[in-house]
């Protein structure tokens, strides 16, 4: 480790988008606070965060921000009303959240696209490398992927995203990776980005999910992009420039993730995503296991 490539220790959790595809749900408050079997969303993303030793969260919010606020804030009158009951179970469930890592806040004003967000967290996060977590995408606690990219990322001095293979129909609905394998090497170098292209125009089966560890370098790039598709500016455009450009802190990796992701960002992958965790919970896992055959088996009377 050098002093020009500090290890990561701050999570940046863009969390300002107006969540259109769940309206009316997103009205009053941020789609990141949808619960996910028993916790909102982005409590899931902070643990994970925190899970990997980044426990300087700042999250960048919106018009909606008090609903994220109180969810990672103490509750003195509902502690002590569960304290009094003895309900410790339930205590420190709503502890748990407030006890996750030393967490700030920023609004992002004009919700003008992700890097317009990213590009907000540039006088908190200073000049160091960071994470980036969107809670659309939830990545399972037993399986390994952030560790994994800060190595990365501490290794080749870059910016490093994740990669998922998506079956080649499928790709039009992400962004997708052009890659040069590197010999030896658990991860590799993207050549190039694409912005949802067809199946034919697609240079790989490689889809970039919303884990992102990234150099500094990424705010004087994000701070010349232009708004780009629907007019928003996009961190891809900005990757795009860090991948094939040049400077200290250019060069883009990407880590291909083969372990358990859950989907949160429509609503149909919302609810499979709910019903894929909750069968494995421990409390509502028996239940629903029981119950989905029966259901299911009524669906194709
Ligand atoms: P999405 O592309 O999913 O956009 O953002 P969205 O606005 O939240 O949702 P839809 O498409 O209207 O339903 C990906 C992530 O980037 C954040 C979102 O909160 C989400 O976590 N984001 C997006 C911002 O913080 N600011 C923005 O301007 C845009």
């Amino acid at each position: 480790m050098t002093t020009s490539n500090p290890r990561v220790r701050k999570a940046v959790i863009p969390a300002a988008g107006l969540g259109t595809r769940f309206l009316p749900a997103t009205k009053a408050m941020p789609k990141e606070m949808l619960p996910v079997v028993d916790k909102p969303a982005i409590q899931y993303v902070v643990e994970e965060a925190v899970g990997v030793g980044l426990n300087d969260v700042l999250m960048i919010t919106g018009r909606n921000k008090r609903a994220l606020e109180d969810h990672f804030d103490r509750v003195p009158s509902l502690e002590s009303t569960l304290t009094d009951k003895g309900d410790t179970k339930k205590l420190e469930s709503i502890q748990a959240a407030s006890n996750l890592g030393d967490i700030h806040y920023v609004r992002q004003g004009d919700p003008n696209g992700l890097g317009h967000a990213v590009l907000r967290a540039r006088q908190h996060v200073g000049n160091e490398p960071f994470a980036v977590l969107l809670g659309d995408d939830l990545i399972d606690a037993r399986d390994e992927l952030l560790g994994t990219m800060i190595d990365v990322q501490a290794k080749t001095g870059g910016s490093v995203v994740a990669l998922i293979e998506v079956d080649p129909s499928q790709i039009s609905a992400y962004g997708c990776a052009d890659i040069q394998e590197l010999d030896g090497e658990g991860y590799v170098r993207i050549n190039r980005l694409v912005e949802k292209p067809s199946p034919d125009e697609a240079p790989s089966n490689l889809a970039v999910i919303g884990r992102y560890v990234l150099h500094p370098a990424v705010f004087d790039v994000l701070e010349e992009t232009g708004p780009g598709r629907g007019g928003e500016i996009q961190l891809t455009d900005a990757l795009q420039e860090l991948a094939t450009g040049e400077g200290e802190g250019y060069g883009v990796y990407g880590v291909v993730f083969r372990g358990r992701r859950y989907d949160t960002g429509d609503k149909l992958s919302y609810l499979k995503a709910c019903v894929q965790l909750a069968v494995d919970s421990d409390d509502l896992g028996p239940g629903l296991r029981e119950w989905l055959p029966g259901f299911a088996a009524q669906l194709s009377k």
